[in-house]
């Protein structure tokens, strides 16, 4: 008989991977090691300022309880984690092979693959919208957040000072990116306007009431040598209960995607560019899921997490007819549910997205000229335990795949929102979302999301960190 793998001990892990922070403010910060001594001693001294997924569960009970006392100011809460990437490791003398293939190339090797534009298969040529930072090895990653401006810089300045981050010092920033919730009625809001953080899976042994509708997964789908990590055999000791970081720097062409919007609308027959938008998405603006209610928007259910995430495209219309929802919309593309019939398992090909918005709100200059003249997007990252089965498999296996889900009564077309072909970016296109002419095939001429880079990193548990990473 297999022996059973006990669940992690959720102090041993970093609280963003299972649970996520809370967080008004994120700073982003990619670094490069210079001193790999002092660097390790260093981090010695940060381990145990590291945040881990029983802090996270108490700093969202504390905010709870603060909320039903009538609280309407913000609890100081910040977090910090730290993840490496297999330059990082390399460069840490940490030489073991941790069982993933996509990780141990990098991001930037697999760039053709993500569909980035410019990249060739050779990569002899960069992915063209890619900045420096990610053209060259980053070492590190480091996530901070907090509840306001001050609390975030606070414990940013305490995590650099304590790793010694100067020109001078163990290691070096290389790019800081920051991010926020977005203003007023869009708190929560990604910046195309859409309601987003609603669906994530519930994890085994940590996440013990699921909201209805929330899947709840293994723990080894996201945390490497736990149950149903199927590379456990190929994993140094120290590699569990680590989890697999994708980090992607999208950019968001707010206007343009807009005007597509209305450009391609059609009142007349009752596809307005809301509607549209909706259509692409799988969900309208609030949050309101298509499959529940596809035809007006219904902001009460949009913000109801016991009802916004309690579908799974199984309505019997659902799987040959795109009534509801387009078999490409991005939420369908992204976790296509039941979509593909049982026994089709999907469990392996979950992550956990911990994404947050960075840049300005739209202008005015910017909303006339229906033009991007200040860079925003969303600083997305998720965890998953194989980055084949998870981030990577998702963008090139079924956003960029035309026919994914397969097998329906029109080949589906590319995820509007993520989609992408590094060959012809005008090449895309998607069926469905007129619901009167479900076959009818609506060019997308344009990338309204760009990958300015990315990279893969491996974010350690909290003992692996202490004796593995670290230098006593
Ligand atoms: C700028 C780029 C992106 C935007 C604007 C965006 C927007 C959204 C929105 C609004 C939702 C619905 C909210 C929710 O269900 O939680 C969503 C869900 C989701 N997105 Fe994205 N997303 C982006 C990038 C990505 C990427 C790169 C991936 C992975 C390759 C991804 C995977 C998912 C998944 C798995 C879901 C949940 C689907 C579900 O469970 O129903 N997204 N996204």
């Amino acid at each position: 008989m297999a022996a059973v793998i006990p669940p992690a001990d959720p102090k041993n892990v970093q609280g963003d991977i299972v649970i996520g922070f809370s967080k008004k403010l994120e700073v982003n910060l990619f670094f490069q090691i210079d001193n790999t001594d002092g660097f390790r001693k260093q981090l010695g001294q940060l381990v145990p300022k590291i945040t881990t997924a029983v802090q996270v569960t108490n700093d969202k009970a504390s905010i709870k309880k603060h909320k039903q006392a009538g609280g309407k100011d913000l609890l100081k809460i910040s977090g910090l984690n730290i993840a490496f990437s297999q330059s990082g490791l390399n460069k840490l003398g940490i030489t073991d092979d941790i069982g993933d293939s996509l990780f141990k190339d990098g991001q930037l090797a697999h760039a053709s693959d993500l569909g980035d534009k410019g990249a060739t298969f050779d990569n002899k040529a960069p992915p063209t919208d890619w900045v420096q930072a990610f053209r060259d090895p980053v070492h590190g990653f480091m996530i901070v957040a907090g509840d306001c401006q001050a609390t975030l810089d606070e414990r940013l300045a305490e995590a650099m000072q304590i790793l010694q981050m100067s020109s001078t010092g163990t290691c070096h920033e290389v790019l800081r990116l920051q991010g926020a919730v977005r203003p007023g009625d869009q708190k929560g809001h990604e910046h195309f306007g859409f309601l987003d953080s609603i669906s994530n899976p519930a994890i085994k042994d940590v996440d013990t009431s699921p909201l209805p509708g929330q899947d709840t997964v293994s723990q080894g789908v996201i945390l490497l040598g736990r149950d149903r990590d199927f590379q456990s055999f190929n994993r140094p000791d120290w590699a569990v209960d680590g989890s697999m970081l994708a980090f992607r720097y999208l950019s968001q062409l707010v206007p343009e995607f807009n005007d597509f919007l209305e450009q391609s609308a059609n009142p007349l027959t009752g596809l307005t560019a809301e509607f549209l938008g909706a259509r692409l998405m799988g969900r309208w603006k609030s949050g309101a899921p298509l499959d529940l209610t596809p035809l007006q928007d219904d902001p009460d259910l949009g913000k109801d997490p016991q009802r916004n995430n309690h579908f799974r495209y199984d309505f019997p219309e659902d799987s040959q007819t795109q009534d509801r929802c387009p078999f490409a919309a991005h939420i369908r593309k992204t976790n296509p549910r039941n979509d593909l019939g049982e026994p089709l398992n999907t469990e392996l090909n979950r992550i956990t997205r911990r994404g947050i918005a960075y840049g300005p709100e739209l202008s005015e200059a910017e909303q006339q000229q229906k033009r991007t003249l200040q860079d925003r997007g969303l600083l997305f990252r998720c965890y998953q335990s194989n980055l084949n089965h998870g981030f990577h498999f998702i963008q090139q296996s079924w956003a960029n795949f035309g026919n994914f889900p397969p097998g329906k009564s029109t080949e589906p077309g590319f995820d509007a929102v993520i989609g992408q072909n590094q060959l012809d970016s005008s090449s895309r296109s998607i069926t469905g979302v007129d619901p009167k002419n479900q076959s009818t095939q609506l060019s997308l001429p344009a990338l309204w999301v760009l990958p300015k880079g990315g990279e893969y990193f491996f974010s350690p548990s909290i003992p692996a960190l202490k004796n593995r990473f670290a230098l006593a």
